[in-house]
């Protein structure tokens, strides 16, 4: 196996349902399969579980979720582990926030139009969003603000899971990442 020549924060930003935690665990064993080096995925559920389950979902704390999730983040990318994160992340001042406290950030933005994450959602979220029964519900009560310039932009209403991943492969390497 190969070893890597460059650590990194890999960050994916989107919508629930939009596809993060699937192109997060498709990418994972790609990795995991072809290279040697210490990875570490840092996905919303399990941070929120243990992290931050002091924290809701109003503007405050979110920021606050992120901040700690940023720093973690720097800790290990910087002690030579690939971290994956999956957070929707919904604020542009936050993700820079995250780009400036880290080295080698690199934002994908998993890009799908909110109706096809309602249609995904088998949990039922939006449609509890729309009756008001969940507040603050980022794409229907809060904003998600676009990434502006992502490194990457997976349409993953529009390509193959494989394609996406294949996507994010070729970024890392043809930018010296591997
Ligand atoms: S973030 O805004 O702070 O980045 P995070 O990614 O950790 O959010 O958590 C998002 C997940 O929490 C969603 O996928 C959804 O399952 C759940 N959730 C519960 N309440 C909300 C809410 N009000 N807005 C968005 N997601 C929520």
């Amino acid at each position: 196996m190969k070893k890597p020549k460059k650590w990194f924060v890999l960050w994916l930003t989107g919508l629930s349902w939009a596809g993060k935690s699937t192109v997060a665990d498709n990418l994972f064993s790609l990795l995991k399969e072809k290279w040697y080096s210490s990875m570490e995925r840092l996905d919303w559920d399990i941070v929120r579980e243990n992290l931050t389950k002091d924290l809701g979902f109003t503007k405050e704390d979110r920021k606050t979720n992120i901040e700690r999730v940023a720093f973690v983040s720097k800790l290990l990318s910087r002690n030579w582990v690939w971290v994956l994160s999956t957070f929707i992340s919904p604020y542009e001042s936050e993700r820079t926030m995250v780009k400036n406290h880290v080295t080698n950030y690199i934002e994908v933005f998993i890009n799908a139009p909110l109706e096809i994450c309602e249609a995904r959602d088998v949990k039922w979220l939006y449609k509890k969003a729309r009756e008001w029964i969940i507040p603050n519900f980022t794409g229907i009560s809060d904003p998600y603000e676009e990434p502006a310039n992502p490194h990457i932009n997976l349409k993953t209403w529009e390509e193959s899971i494989d394609e996406s991943v294949e996507k994010v492969y070729r970024y890392l390497r043809n930018n010296w990442y591997l």
